[in-house]
């Protein structure tokens, strides 16, 4: 008993401290490579782990769920000492003194163990360690985090390392898979609320990248308004307040596992959702125990409902220009906050492949005003880069950098791609176009993300081009 008070007082302590919310304007990284490889980033480092590079990433082993087939004994080890080595706190400071405000951390849904069908699936275990490890530097920091999903179960997208398999059977947009992802995002964002390392979790998103064509993404609608439903269902479970929804009755269990059981049985939650905190239950108290943070879910919610004061997360998804052919608008399902994101990746073909076609194109861009019209807003650019169809000059980098920047501030902020990549031979020019450190190393971002080399880049180019 003493000692659940010990650490219920600290964990009141922790809970009352001012908690993260989205900068007003974003200036951001993602942590990519990190939690979910992308062996493209890292070739050298991928070779020496045992992996291969082949140009069709489903034959040979270029993704993490092909890896730990063909490793079973030692993927977790290997496993531990990437995660261990390509995000530090070194990192932070750096990140830090840059004037990063943001990252946003790429997510597999392996990350909660117990959602992977072994021995059919096979993914690398233990990362969550690191990841509450990467998060509370990153609280301490005071830099932002937004959870993104971005390798889904049953994978979203084809033949992309991102997704953690590398295959064309899309398995993702049913019911099936759907549940699991919902299941994770209980998981997640109960942890953002409850764990102290979480503390810096302002944003969760929903999809990392789906299929662009609505046609191929059944019931992708329905599961927005799932996921936000699922988000609010453990913030009403907390005690949390949430705009325009009400539980309508109070939570009588004394504890958060009991309490989740006892929620997922109300009618105001879609069944999806009911069955999604059920699941999350158990899961939840098992991640408790492995991190010996039981208090957390034990504590009891009627006599220290400590969260009241807390602030909803902000649900997040891309944005509905994102994809095409009717797509579903998730501006629809938003209760309480929700921010969107927009990726642009001019290399692979938004405008003719020449400097001045590129700066016309983005000094030009419309996305911001053309997501609004359709109440996606704010919406920030999470995906970014300096890469080019082009061999480009130093000369054309720090307009591209300033111009991007610019363009996109003008929304919500930017978060580029990527926080690093490898520097090494065989990943040559890599990080000139790539790595944010390295382009701050070589003039193309200024110390401060909020100036610009030339603060009128844009001025010889907007409205030269008919829209
Ligand atoms: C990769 O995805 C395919 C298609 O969904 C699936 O059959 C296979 O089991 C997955 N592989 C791993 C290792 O998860
Ligand atoms: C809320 O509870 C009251 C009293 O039990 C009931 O009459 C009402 O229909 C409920 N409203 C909703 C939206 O469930
Ligand atoms: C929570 O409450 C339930 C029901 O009262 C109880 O069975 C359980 O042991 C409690 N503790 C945890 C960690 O779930
Ligand atoms: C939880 O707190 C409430 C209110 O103080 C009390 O009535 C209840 O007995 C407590 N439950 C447990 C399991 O300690
Ligand atoms: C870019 O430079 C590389 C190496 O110098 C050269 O092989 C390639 O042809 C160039 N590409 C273009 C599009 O100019
Ligand atoms: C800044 O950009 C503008 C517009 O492209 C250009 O006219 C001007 O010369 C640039 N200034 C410097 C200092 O390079
Ligand atoms: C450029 O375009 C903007 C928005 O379409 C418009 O408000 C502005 O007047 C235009 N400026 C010029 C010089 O054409």
């Amino acid at each position: 008993m003493k000692l659940l008070l010990t650490s219920l007082s600290f964990l009141l302590l922790a809970v009352s401290q001012t908690w993260a919310a989205m900068p007003s304007k974003i200036y951001g990284v993602n942590l990519g490579s990190w939690l979910v490889l992308e062996s493209w980033m890292l070739p050298q480092g991928w070779l020496d782990m045992g992996g291969q590079s082949c140009s069709d990433c489903s034959t040979c082993i270029a993704t993490e769920s092909s890896f730990a087939k063909a490793y079973p004994d030692t993927v977790n080890e290997k496993f531990a000492q990437h995660w261990d080595t390509w995000f530090t706190q070194d990192d932070v400071n750096q990140l830090k003194a840059a004037g990063i405000n943001t990252v946003r951390v790429p997510l597999g849904y392996w990350i909660v163990e117990a959602l992977v069908d072994w021995p059919i699936e096979t993914y690398p275990q233990g990362g969550l360690t690191y990841l509450r490890r990467g998060l509370s530097w990153l609280q301490d920091a005071g830099i932002t985090a937004i959870l993104d999903h971005h390798a889904l179960p049953g994978v979203q997208t084809p033949n992309q390392q991102f997704t953690g398999n590398c295959t064309t059977d899309i398995q993702f947009y049913t019911p099936y898979n759907y549940h699991r992802a919902l299941v994770w995002t209980a998981v997640m964002a109960t942890l953002s609320h409850l764990d102290p390392n979480f503390g810096s979790v302002a944003a969760i998103e929903a999809v990392n990248e789906p299929i662009m064509d609505a046609n191929e993404t059944p019931d992708y609608g329905y599961f927005q308004k799932y996921f936000v439903e699922t988000v609010r269902a453990v913030e009403l479970m907390l005690g949390i307040s949430v705009p325009s929804m009400s539980l309508n009755v109070s939570v009588s269990s004394s504890n958060v596992t009991a309490a989740m059981i006892e929620v997922s049985s109300y009618s105001i939650f879609s069944p999806e959702v009911q069955s999604a905190l059920a699941a999350a239950a158990p899961i939840l108290l098992d991640i408790g125990s492995q991190f010996s943070m039981e208090t957390i879910f034990d504590f009891n919610l009627t006599s220290a409902p400590l969260y009241n004061s807390r602030e909803p997360l902000i649900t997040n998804f891309m944005d509905v220009n994102w994809q095409y052919d009717n797509p579903p608008n998730p501006a629809y399902a938003a209760i309480g906050p929700q921010g969107y994101d927009n990726h642009l990746y001019y290399s692979s073909g938004v405008a003719d492949p020449n400097p001045t076609a590129y700066l016309e194109s983005v000094c030009n861009l419309n996305r911001i005003q053309a997501d609004a019209a359709l109440g996606d807003t704010p919406l920030w650019f999470g995906e970014w880069g300096l890469p080019t169809q082009f061999n480009a000059t130093d000369e054309f980098l720090y307009q591209w950098a300033d111009a991007q920047k610019w363009a996109y501030s003008k929304g919500a902020g930017w978060i580029f791609w990527n926080f690093k990549t490898e520097i090494s031979e065989l990943a040559a020019g890599l990080a000139r176009q790539w790595s944010y450190l390295e382009g701050l190393k070589l003039g193309f971002f200024t110390m401060d993300p909020s100036q610009y080399n030339n603060a009128s880049v844009c001025d010889a180019y907007i409205n030269s081009t008919s829209t």
